[in-house]
């Protein structure tokens, strides 16, 4: 009996080694994946639309930011396709000016989206509302300005959203009553005009505001 189990273990690691192998080597032998192919050309037009006097993003050039590990550029392995996915944008106080490029829509497995503390200008591209995985969308302390998109208020999973520390004018657009799972909700030293719609007060999670 018990070696009947020590037998079955053996295979089942034996198993897990082999298909562990084959998932690895199709990682770095197969073409690249089309939604990789979109991600690093959305990545190089987010690029030229910034301005970046420390050259932090000097290494995004290398054909995969997966693999060639690009500043803030983070890839999450996602179980349900067996491929690497841009999941995270962290560029938290790298000096980046410029604007953000609507391409960033294009990023479409995203969940974290941090740009705080930077010198960004310009507004929110409305694309953004077109990453239905985005989590986080931080943006706090940057010179932010314009109005925010209405199409932001129809992010599923958005719990976290910061952008206090900007220039955004304009009221609060109804839709964000829309947003499900928003625990955190950063808006102040903007210049938010108009009142708070009062459907923001029904969102079932919102914490902080
Ligand atoms: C990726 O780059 C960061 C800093 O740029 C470094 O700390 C890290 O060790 C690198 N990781 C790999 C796997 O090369
Ligand atoms: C980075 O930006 C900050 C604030 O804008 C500034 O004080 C600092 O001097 C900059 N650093 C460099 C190395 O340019
Ligand atoms: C939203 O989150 C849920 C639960 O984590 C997940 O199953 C779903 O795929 C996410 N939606 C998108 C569009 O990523
Ligand atoms: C903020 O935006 C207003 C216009 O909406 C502009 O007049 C003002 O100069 C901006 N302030 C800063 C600090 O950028
Ligand atoms: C934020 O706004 C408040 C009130 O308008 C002001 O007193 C404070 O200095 C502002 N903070 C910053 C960092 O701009």
């Amino acid at each position: 009996m018990a070696r009947g189990n020590v037998c079955l273990v053996g295979i089942v690691i034996a198993l897990s080694s082999c298909c562990f192998h084959l998932l690895a080597a199709q990682q770095i032998t197969l073409p690249l994946e089309v939604s990789l192919i979109t991600a690093v050309t959305a990545l190089r037009a987010i690029r030229r639309k910034l301005k970046d006097p420390l050259n932090n993003l000097i290494n995004w050039k290398k054909s995969d930011p997966c693999i060639a590990n690009w500043t803030g550029v983070i890839c999450i392995f996602d179980p349900s396709d067996a491929y690497l996915h841009v999941k995270e944008l962290r560029l938290l106080n790298k000096n980046l000016s410029g604007t953000l490029a609507p391409e960033l829509g294009q990023l479409s497995y995203m969940q974290i989206l941090d740009f705080m503390w930077n010198d960004i200008t310009g507004s929110i591209p409305k694309e953004i509302g077109k990453i239905t995985a985005l989590q986080l969308l931080l943006l706090s302390g940057n010179q932010i300005s314009g109005p925010l998109p209405d199409e932001l208020g129809f992010l599923p999973n958005l719990t976290k959203f910061q952008l206090d520390l900007n220039n955004i004018s304009g009221p609060i657009p109804k839709s964000f009553a829309n947003l499900p799972q928003v625990k955190h909700f950063h808006m102040n030293n903007n210049s938010i005009s108009g009142q708070i719609p009062p459907e923001l007060s029904a969102l079932p999670l919102l914490q902080h505001m």
